[in-house]
């Protein structure tokens, strides 16, 4: 059993500790937010995330889990200071470090010697040998152990990872980080900090490049005539393309994959390096976001000035109450600017939306679209694609549905006289 402290009890770092303590091991998870850590203590989970509130229950039963705004105790008596801050991109595109940084300055002179750093926030390669300095101590290690949870699925993927990845300068400090991870079963890959620091960035652009094709190809299809689910379906069974990933939508959003791919980009460019097809990904995302826009002002008729517009989905993506960088915000943003007047639904949201706050926020799905001339499907929340059309049909004023998920069945929408359009195939 190793004594593990986590600094930053996000997403990734409530997981990360809960999973950790899950796995045997004493964990205490720090937060500067006291709120936050308040409710933790009394088991109350701040975030949507499946089977997580169980964990923490049991964590905290078991004696395991604890949490606490005072980083000095736990980070002073620790094996492993897990890092799990936030890296939010800035306006120049490159990654804001100062959380890491003020946290590395200050935990510095309360480690015991042998203590293993460990970075789990995505930060720009090089970080691993820079929070080493930050830190001022020879007696202590850093090692980079990039997290590739999904959220929504975050405690699976914790406790099954696809592989595991550590990498640093000390083969001892690297080997004591694997071995956390025993009773996972998760292959381990470990190798020196840049590359494992690379390995998170490589992961994330590749993805958002396989979203970008797909809408590309999505595109395609509109104008030829062709079907994007069966093309995705079709290439995507070649075990070199797989099918994850490939279905399209209103563009990628999140957390992570908006500013990581702007960070890889920034740090090409900074090497001497001109990543253009990273570049035209990021360009391709921000066009499907205007495409998806574009498709609502032509379901009513060319302009959105006065429009009632009904929204399902508000978080990035479903099953998660995620909603930064979400597209289906930024999409809402977009016809609010347009003069529409949109009323939003999702499962995760109540009250006032504070980033939309003109938007009104509905408590089902049917209401959302009372006296609406047009829904539009933005998050691909299972529970809307079972939503009876007929009921829809009754409430709603116009007519056309913009579903850009591919989420609803449109032989059931256009049976009850929906003018319904879907992403990357034609209307009929
Ligand atoms: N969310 C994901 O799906 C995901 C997946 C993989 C990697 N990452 C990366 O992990 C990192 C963390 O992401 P997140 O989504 O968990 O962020 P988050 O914003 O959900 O959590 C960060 C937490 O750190 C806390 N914090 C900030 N400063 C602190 C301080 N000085 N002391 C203690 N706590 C402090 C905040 O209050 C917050 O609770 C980022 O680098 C992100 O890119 C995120």
């Amino acid at each position: 059993m190793a004594e593990i402290a986590v600094v930053g009890t996000g997403y990734v770092g409530l997981t990360t500790g809960t999973c950790f303590s899950r796995l045997g091991h004493r964990v205490v998870c720090f937060d500067n937010d006291a709120a936050k850590v308040e409710g933790l203590r009394d088991g109350h989970v701040p975030i949507v995330e499946a089977g997580l509130d169980e964990l923490v229950t049991q964590g905290l039963e078991d004696g395991l889990l604890r949490f606490s705004t005072e980083t000095k105790d736990g980070v002073a008596s620790a094996d492993f200071v897990f890092l799990c801050l936030p890296t939010p991109d800035l306006p120049n595109g490159s990654v804001d470090m100062s959380y890491v940084d003020a946290v590395a300055k200050q935990i510095g002179p309360w480690l015991r010697p042998g203590t293993v750093v460990v970075n789990k926030s995505t930060v720009p390669v090089g970080t691993t040998r820079h929070v080493a300095q930050l830190l001022g101590r020879d007696d202590v290690f850093v090692v980079s152990n990039p997290e590739f949870l999904r959220e929504g699925n975050a405690v699976a993927d914790f406790l099954n990872p696809s592989r595991v990845v550590v990498g640093g300068d000390d083969a001892g400090a690297v080997e004591r980080v694997a071995k956390l991870y025993d009773g996972t079963n998760a292959p381990v890959i470990t190798c020196d900090a840049t590359t494992a620091e690379t390995i998170k960035y490589a992961a994330n652009a590749f993805l958002a490049t396989k979203i970008s094709f797909i809408n590309s190809i999505a595109n395609i299809c509109e104008y030829l005539g062709a079907d994007v689910r069966v093309v995705a379906d079709a290439i995507g069974r070649d075990p070199r393309i797989g099918g994850q990933f490939l279905q399209p939508g209103p563009g990628f959003g999140g957390s992570c994959f908006p500013k990581d791919t702007i960070g890889l980009l920034r740090l090409a460019e900074d090497a001497g390096y001109d990543f253009g097809v990273l570049r035209s990904v990021i360009e391709a995302n921000d066009q499907q976001l205007a495409r998806t826009v574009a498709k609502v002002r032509d379901a009513v008729g060319g302009s959105l000035r006065g429009m009632a517009i009904a929204v399902w989905g508000l978080t990035f993506k479903a099953n998660t109450d995620d909603r930064r960088h979400s597209p289906a915000v930024e999409v809402v943003r977009r016809l609010v600017a347009e003069g529409a007047q949109v009323t939003a639904f999702d499962p995760t949201v109540s009250g006032v939306v504070p980033e939309l706050p003109s938007v009104g926020v509905a408590a089902n799905a049917i209401e959302a679209c009372r006296g609406a001339e047009a829904l539009v499907v933005l998050t691909e929340w299972r529970e809307f694609a079972i939503v009876p059309p007929a009921s829809v049909r009754e409430v709603m004023a116009g007519a056309a549905v913009v579903d850009a998920r591919n989420l609803l069945d449109p032989g059931s929408w256009r049976s009850v006289g929906f003018v319904y359009q879907g992403v990357g195939f034609r209307p009929q």
